[in-house]
């Protein structure tokens, strides 16, 4: 019996346990590239079974054991992982780095580079840590782990420039002197030829706001509950072009809605997706309808402008005393009432730097229910 569930021009759906469709359905050593977001090691879980931190690993062995089998010696694994917080406490969980140690060091994988996603619309949770007793700070980033059987894996940055920062065009248009900077680097003249774009750094920022999509409209109509922890297309775009050329073959075990098919179908590579839910695969129906794939052409330029630490921090005598029990105890309600309107004095406020520009954003407004994904 087979189990595929939808077939385009490049891709194949199929519905079930990746562990098995794989084996079966994949060859050894034919894959360029595994992009995935498993389900993450969560203290609340969502509804498609998200195993403890604590199992997580023993978990996890078993994918980890078939990808390395399935990938060619020059292919690449990513995977989109979010952090945890330790049940009832103000402690993260180290799953995510242990599974990166499991991989590396029990299976064999290369750590090529570590990425961070850092998602401008995420929610300030834990509320309890975070917005209540004020002890730990949002947590924006994902840690995405990008590994390989070989170091050499097949990879070009040039696939994914961006354009240069106004700093930087700045430095080409005016010149710069060559110097040594404070930690005794070298800038050469070098520095000042101009590439056209730049090299982007291992920190992506993309917000999960996705509100008004064809996939969503479609799951509407359809009454299909969207999926719950979406990742946006630009992530598994970024990896795609980065790692894979034309017709080569892009594998997503954790498919969810398929965004990862969607886009690889666009970049006209080979795919597979799989999922063991199959609403999940109803509503991933609704990205491969009327040619809705296709290529946009060039996306707007989007920058964000992140506030250097210090802005808004005053003169030491003004500092209000730590929690004493490190949070242990919630604050009365009347306290914390103020302590969320933070108190900005008049020449802090002064320094907030200018309101942002056009093209700026200082954040996104948070879509509370897609805002996160895992
Ligand atoms: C974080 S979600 C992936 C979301 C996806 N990246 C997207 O943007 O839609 C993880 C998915 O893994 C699926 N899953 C969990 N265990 C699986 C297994 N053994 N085989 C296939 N899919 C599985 C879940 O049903 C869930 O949809």
């Amino acid at each position: 019996m087979s189990d595929v569930f939808f077939e385009t021009d490049f891709g194949k759906i199929f519905h079930g346990d990746s562990l098995q469709i794989l084996s079966e359905h994949v060859s050894e050593h034919s894959v360029d590239l595994i992009m995935t977001s498993p389900p993450f090691g969560l203290v609340r879980k969502k509804d498609y079974g998200n195993v403890d931190a604590d199992e997580y690993i023993d978990w996890f062995r078993e994918f980890g054991k078939l990808f390395k089998r399935i990938l060619k010696e020059d292919g690449s694994l990513v995977i989109d992982i979010g952090g945890s917080w330790v049940k009832g406490q103000p402690t993260r969980s180290l799953y995510h780095f242990k599974l990166l140690i499991m991989l590396c060091d029990e299976l064999g994988f290369h750590l090529a580079q570590e990425f961070y996603w850092w998602n401008p619309s995420k929610l300030p949770t834990p509320a309890e840590w975070v917005t209540v007793r004020r002890i730990r700070v949002k947590d924006a980033v994902n840690c995405i782990w990008w590994l390989s059987p070989s170091p050499y894996p097949k990879a070009s940055n040039r696939r994914v420039l961006q354009p240069y920062s106004d700093s930087m065009k700045d430095l080409l248009q005016n010149g710069y002197t060559a110097k040594k900077r404070p930690s005794g680097h070298d800038i050469s003249e070098k520095f000042s030829i101009n590439n056209q774009a730049a090299i982007p750094p291992n920190l992506i920022a993309l917000p999960n706001t996705e509100s008004n999509s064809y996939y969503l409209r479609y799951c509407a109509k359809h009454s299909i509950k969207p999926h719950p922890a979406r990742f946006p297309a630009g992530l598994p775009e970024f990896f795609i072009r980065m790692l894979t050329d034309k017709g080569d073959l892009v594998v997503d075990p954790f498919a969810g809605s398929c965004v990862t098919g969607q886009v690889a179908e666009k970049l006209k590579r080979n795919w597979i997706c799989v999922d063991t839910v199959g609403e999940y695969l109803q509503g991933a129906l609704g990205r491969f309808e009327n040619e809705n794939f296709k290529t946009k052409g060039p996306q707007e330029e989007v920058y964000y402008r992140i506030p250097r630490p210090g802005s808004l921090w005053g003169d030491v005598e003004d500092e209000e005393p730590l929690p004493s029990d490190g949070g242990r105890t919630r604050p009365p309600k009347r306290e914390r009432k103020e302590q969320t309107s933070s108190k900005v004095s008049g020449e802090h406020k002064n320094r907030v730097s200018n309101p942002p520009v056009v093209q700026y954003r200082m954040f996104e407004k948070p879509n509370t229910e897609y805002g996160d994904n895992g």
